[in-house]
């Protein structure tokens, strides 16, 4: 296997930790380079279900080593409870399978409250985010205030670091209304998990660089998906990162040139959590989903929206993240289906669009213009080999590759490790 970016190609959850296990069994090294515990990745293994949040999925693989880049914001509370949780799991984590970059920043509880704060502020027109202090994390690294891991090490520099960023914080929480935060429990609970973590945080590009020069294959875990991404995404419906390929060269400090292939990960269909527009949007599919018990957020619990696959979206995530292979997950939730709809273009006004528009409120505005396609009405779950799928099945996963512009490789038929075909 080649050096290889995943990223998911709609808005998230497209069940990229599921493909991450399954891939890591031939590589060395899994990276995760932007985002922060935001993300929620469900592998199921052996029937045991593990959600990943900031430690990349590659951990459940005896021997694979996983990186946690600058490019990730990191709640170190959160990752240390992640570290035991695993552990009670039965999951080795040493710093012999896991490596945390210096540079990464903090998320703060000052950057948690923030987010409540201003989600609430926005009534109505709020994003809808996870409530993890994403958005004012990475608003503090942009701003060159934010605190980072190899702060964190300092216990006497991150004190002082901490007390002023105290200051100005909590003078804008009681400004927005809210309480005021208190700073010595903020870093009694800080420099506890700093001990914990001290193990595993060094430079991480340079144990990239020396293990991309003795040739270790290195995949790179994708969180969030393109349409959540800061630039390209549905802004302001977005999160704070760069979850377009490209977030994995920034986020990690490996350049563009040692990256070999981009593999974009899909549902069969589409989901998102949060606001924002969603032009395929079908409830009655979300009911017949939720029904199945399926769709509910890994990180929040909150039901996720549903609709038809939107190859309009996808075809325009295949040219911004130079998509060369699809991995298309979750075809076994529309097994039970007469008919599928597949939206090829959008309808603005009298115009038909080929591409999304950059612009929310035209996005918002433009009508889905559908194909349809049969059903196969059978159980895809147990289908080991692409001919073992019924032949609509079969015919319907060819369409979505050729409408998206990729080269079909991988169809997963259930959340297990197992329920995998590669093509
Ligand atoms: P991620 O954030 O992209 O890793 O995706 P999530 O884990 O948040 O959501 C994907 C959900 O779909 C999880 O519950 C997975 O266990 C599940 N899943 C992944 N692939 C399949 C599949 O092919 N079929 C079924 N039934 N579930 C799947
Ligand atoms: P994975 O990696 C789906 C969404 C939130 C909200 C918006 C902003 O599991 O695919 P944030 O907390 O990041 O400021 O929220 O982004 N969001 C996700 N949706 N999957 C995710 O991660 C997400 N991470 C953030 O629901 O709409
Ligand atoms: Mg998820």
């Amino acid at each position: 296997m080649a050096n290889t970016i995943l990223v998911g190609a709609q808005w998230g959850d497209e069940g990229k930790g599921k493909i991450i296990d399954f891939l890591t069994e031939k590589a060395d090294i899994v990276v995760r380079s932007q985002g922060g515990n935001n993300a929620g990745h469900t592998v199921i293994v052996n029937g045991v279900k593990y959600v990943l949040h900031l430690i990349p999925s590659g951990i459940l693989r005896p021997g694979k080593q996983c990186v946690i880049g600058n490019g990730v914001v990191i709640d170190p509370v959160a990752v240390a409870g992640e570290i035991s949780g695993l552990r009670k799991q039965k999951i080795k984590v040493t710093k012999e399978n896991l490596l945390i970059s210096d540079c990464a920043h903090l998320v703060l509880p000052y950057h948690r409250s923030l987010d409540v704060q201003r989600e609430t502020g926005k009534g109505k027109n709020k994003i809808g985010t996870t409530k993890r202090g994403i958005g004012p994390a990475y608003g503090d690294k942009a701003a060159r205030v934010g605190l980072r891991m190899s702060d964190l090490m300092q216990p006497e520099l991150f004190r002082e670091k901490l007390a002023a960023r105290f200051e100005e914080n909590n003078a804008l929480l009681e400004a927005l209304g809210a309480e005021p935060l208190d700073y010595h429990q903020t870093l009694a609970d800080y420099l506890a998990a700093a001990k914990a973590l001290r193990p595993f945080v060094t430079n991480t590009v340079v144990f990239l660089h020396e293990a991309l020069e003795s040739r270790k294959e290195i995949l790179f875990e994708g969180a969030q998906g393109t349409f959540l991404d800061i630039d390209h995404g549905t802004y302001p419906f977005v999160t704070s990162s760069n979850t377009t390929a490209g977030g994995a060269c920034t986020g990690s400090g490996v350049p563009p040139h040692r990256m070999d292939k981009v593999l974009g990960v899909v549902k069969a269909y589409t989901t998102r959590v949060g606001e924002g527009p969603f032009p395929t949007e079908n409830d009655a599919l979300g009911d017949m989903l939720h029904g199945m018990g399926r769709e509910f957020g890994a990180t929040t619990g909150r039901a996720r929206r549903c609709g038809w696959f939107d190859a309009v979206s996808t075809r325009y995530a295949g040219i911004l993240n130079g998509i060369d292979e699809m991995a298309v997950t979750n075809l076994d939730g529309l097994d039970s289906l007469d008919s599928i709809r597949i939206c090829t273009h959008y309808k603005l006004g009298s115009k038909l669009l080929s591409h999304p528009p950059g612009d929310v409120l035209q996005l918002a505005r433009c009508k889905p213009v559908y194909i349809e396609m049969p059903g196969w009405k059978t159980s895809t779950e147990n289908a080991r080999t692409f001919s073992a799928l019924p032949k609509n099945a079969r015919a319907y996963l060819k369409k979505l590759a050729e409408l998206s512009g990729a080269k079909l490789t991988i169809a997963s038929v259930g959340p297990g490790r197992e329920q995998t075909i590669v093509l």
